[in-house]
């Protein structure tokens, strides 16, 4: 099945087939780190739930799924320094070895919060893994140990990544056109 271009987009960004090799080389990375070790993988809803499925089914160490959805907010549209937890986990983190799972990291508001939140929460290790980082946009500076693609600053959407909740069907990742949303 060849890949058809949604008509919103301006062009695609991650193939499948790119999506498929950084997944398998950040899998690689995290089965080598974690050898022998157990994980409590945190997926932060909604966006990287589809990038979750992928790097769930090729770790190989004893994993446990968790759900925590977040967001922060402030005025306007860009995120703030707050802190809105929708959804927390059901599982106790101490003294385990946690991994949030994002999509994209794009100011680092919501997982410089995030991330002190969980740490609070005395877990054995705490590391984040994104699929996407646009450091362009970074305000509140994020310690991430797993990196999918370093994109630049323009707006994605596609395997998981939504605008207004849509897109998140497309099984590769693309450009969103500037009249779709301004
Ligand atoms: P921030 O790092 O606190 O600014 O927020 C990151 C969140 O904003 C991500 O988890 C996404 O939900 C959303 N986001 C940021 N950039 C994009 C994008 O290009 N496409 C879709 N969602 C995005
Ligand atoms: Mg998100």
């Amino acid at each position: 099945m060849d890949t058809q271009i949604h008509p919103d987009l301006k062009s695609i960004l991650v193939s499948q087939q790119e999506l498929s090799k950084i997944v398998d080389d950040i899998a690689d990375k995290i089965n080598k780190d974690y050898k022998n070790e157990e994980i409590i993988m945190i997926v932060i809803l909604r966006g990287s739930m589809v990038f979750s499925a992928d790097l769930l089914r090729r770790l190989k160490m004893p994993v446990k799924l968790e759900f925590m959805q977040a967001s922060s907010y402030g005025s306007g549209t860009s995120s703030s320094g707050f802190i809105n937890i929708k959804r927390d986990l059901d599982a106790d983190i101490t003294g385990k070895n946690v991994l949030i799972i994002e999509d994209i990291i794009d100011s680092g508001n919501t997982l410089f919060r995030l991330k002190n939140v969980l740490e609070s929460r005395n877990p054995k290790s705490c590391h984040i893994c994104t699929l996407l980082d646009k450091p362009d946009r970074r305000v509140t500076p994020v310690d991430v140990t797993y990196v999918g693609k370093v994109i630049p600053d323009e707006f994605v959407v596609g395997y998981g990544l939504d605008y207004n909740e849509y897109y998140r069907n497309l099984p590769y990742i693309g450009v969103l056109k500037k009249e779709i949303y301004e």
